[in-house]
């Protein structure tokens, strides 16, 4: 379970250019929940994603996930539990264009250093499950959009985290292959991982279980089963 107890997060504190991108926000989101993000564009919903992900120095508030208080980890446990518990879907898929689709998968497997037959055996176990067999000698740049993008969820897979945080992981596919990309979405949700993905588009939103509707660093709103407007328009 994530609980956020209000949190903010100040960017250039003190300086002209202060930004309060997370403005005491207090969210708690079960385990095995399947939860979107909306909001204008500078609103803090990648500052909230990364503060749940722990890839970014938390401002003040308490943080508790899985009953640890990350707000209290250390600079050198934050990595290690991240780890364990968090994995990350980025718009851009942020795959390494050197590496084939097999190496991408294994690089989360490499960087905690699992023996080459283990890392080998797990590849090759998702490639099949996702139907991507065909696709593991290819590198980034001859696929699709929407074939980077299953290989981005691959890799987030591999490490079989019990959350998964995705930030527009649809923006730049067009709607069909948006709407795939959904489906493999819920086809992991059903087996029990916890989501949260931050979406432009009321439609991928609509089809999560809760939206939560952000507005200057505040959650403005959140909705279950439904795709009411925001109360803050772009
Ligand atoms: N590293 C940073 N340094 C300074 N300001 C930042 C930084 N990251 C974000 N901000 C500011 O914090 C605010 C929230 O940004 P954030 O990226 O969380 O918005 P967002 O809702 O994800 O927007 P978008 O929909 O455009 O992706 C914005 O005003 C942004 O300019
Ligand atoms: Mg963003």
């Amino acid at each position: 379970m994530i609980m956020l107890e209000s949190l903010s997060k100040i960017y250039n504190a003190g300086k002209a250019s202060e930004v309060k991108a997370l403005d005491g926000v207090s969210l708690r989101i079960n385990e095995g929940e399947f939860v979107s993000v909306m909001g204008p564009s500078g609103c803090g919903k990648t500052t909230l994603l990364n503060m749940i992900g722990c890839m970014d120095s938390l401002g003040s508030g308490h943080y508790f996930l899985d009953g640890t208080a990350v707000h209290e980890l250390k600079k050198r446990g934050i990595g290690p539990f991240r780890k364990k518990k968090i994995s990350f879907v980025f718009q851009s898929y942020a795959l390494m264009e050197a590496y084939s689709v097999f190496e991408n998968i294994e690089l989360p497997l490499k960087a905690v250093n699992m023996p080459r037959k283990e890392r080998r055996r797990r590849v090759a176990e998702i490639l099949k499950a996702m139907g991507m067999e065909a696709l593991e000698k290819k590198l980034p740049a001859e696929l699709s959009g929407g074939q980077q993008q299953r290989v981005a969820i691959a890799r987030a897979l591999i490490m079989d985290t019990p959350y998964i945080l995705a930030d527009e992981p649809t923006g730049n596919l067009d709607r069909k292959t948006g709407s795939e990309v959904m489906d493999l979405f819920s086809e992991i949700h059903r087996r029990g991982k916890t989501i949260i993905l931050v979406t432009h588009d009321p439609a991928i939103a609509g089809r999560t279980e809760r939206i939560i509707h952000m507005c200057d660093g505040r959650i403005v709103e959140s909705t279950e089963y439904s795709s009411v407007e925001s109360v803050c328009s772009p």
